[in-house]
């Protein structure tokens, strides 16, 4: 079973008067517990609704999501909630930090456990994230890479099935970068199905899957390249073979 899937799905955006944008086209995606893929592509070309359709921070327009096997096509806003809670981590590209909360209670925030845990458990994750002196620092008071680790540790607290990252290490310098992919290799040896998009060559590397998105349409997304882009590629004819097959 998948951790996390989307068939046929397609997210289509009101143009406001003008055609409506197609963020994405007919989407066949899955991932395995303990797949770690990467989500390239120019942009524009979906990736961040990708993101956001898989951690049902958006619903899709057509087509079906599931999430460990079960239809979360469609949710009321408390199921939603609640399966966010107990099944995603979310990296946001922007991180999302609470300006007025220190780096362990922005960990400690969206925690299930109960606070006097929760608040071990951040201190824990900082300090595997090299900010264990950083604890009681608010974000004003933290570099762009510090407050990315701290969204990260952030994402980890619920231990998520699902983790979901906006280019990850878009703001750190390569040493850094590599200490967070290591842990997203840890976590996946959890069997955490790991999601990143990113342009960075290194998040490739540590991958097991690249999947590429061109305007909405996505290739590669299912592990045994069954998916959609795939077929339709596949019956459409080849101009070389055709024209060589009636030798
Ligand atoms: N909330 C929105 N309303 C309308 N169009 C949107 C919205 N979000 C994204 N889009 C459009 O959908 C397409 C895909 O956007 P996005 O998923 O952000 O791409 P990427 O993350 O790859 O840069 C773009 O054409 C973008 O302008
Ligand atoms: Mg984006």
């Amino acid at each position: 079973m998948y951790s996390v899937e989307l068939r046929g799905t397609t997210k289509r955006y009101p143009g406001g008067g003008a055609e409506p944008v197609v963020a994405l086209d007919d989407v066949d995606f899955a991932v395995e517990p303990g797949e770690f893929v990467a989500v390239v592509g120019p942009s524009g070309s979906g990736k961040s609704t990708l993101l956001n359709v898989l951690g049902l921070l958006d619903d899709p327009t057509e087509g079906m999501r599931l999430l460990d096997g079960t239809d979360v096509t469609s949710l009321s806003v408390a199921e939603r909630t609640a399966a966010r809670k107990e099944s995603i981590g979310f990296v946001f590209q922007d991180f999302h930090l609470l300006p007025t909360l220190t780096a362990v209670e922005n960990v400690a925030l969206p925690t299930a456990f109960d606070p006097g845990d929760a608040s071990h458990r951040a201190a824990d994750l900082l300090s595997r994230f090299g900010l264990g002196d950083r604890l009681d620092h608010e974000p004003s008071e933290l570099s762009g890479g510090q407050k990315q680790r701290v969204a990260i540790a952030r994402s980890l607290i619920n231990e998520p099935a699902v983790l979901l990252a906006d280019e990850p290490t878009g703001n750190l310098d390569t040493e850094t970068g590599e200490s967070i992919l290591a842990e997203f290799e840890r976590v996946k040896e959890e069997g955490v199905a790991v999601v990143a998009v990113t342009h960075d060559p290194l998040v490739e590397q540590y991958a097991d899957r690249v999947v590429e998105l061109t305007d909405g349409v996505l290739v590669g997304g299912v592990p045994d390249g069954e998916g959609k882009a795939e077929r339709e590629r596949a019956s459409r004819p080849d101009p070389e073979t055709a024209s060589a097959g009636d030798r």
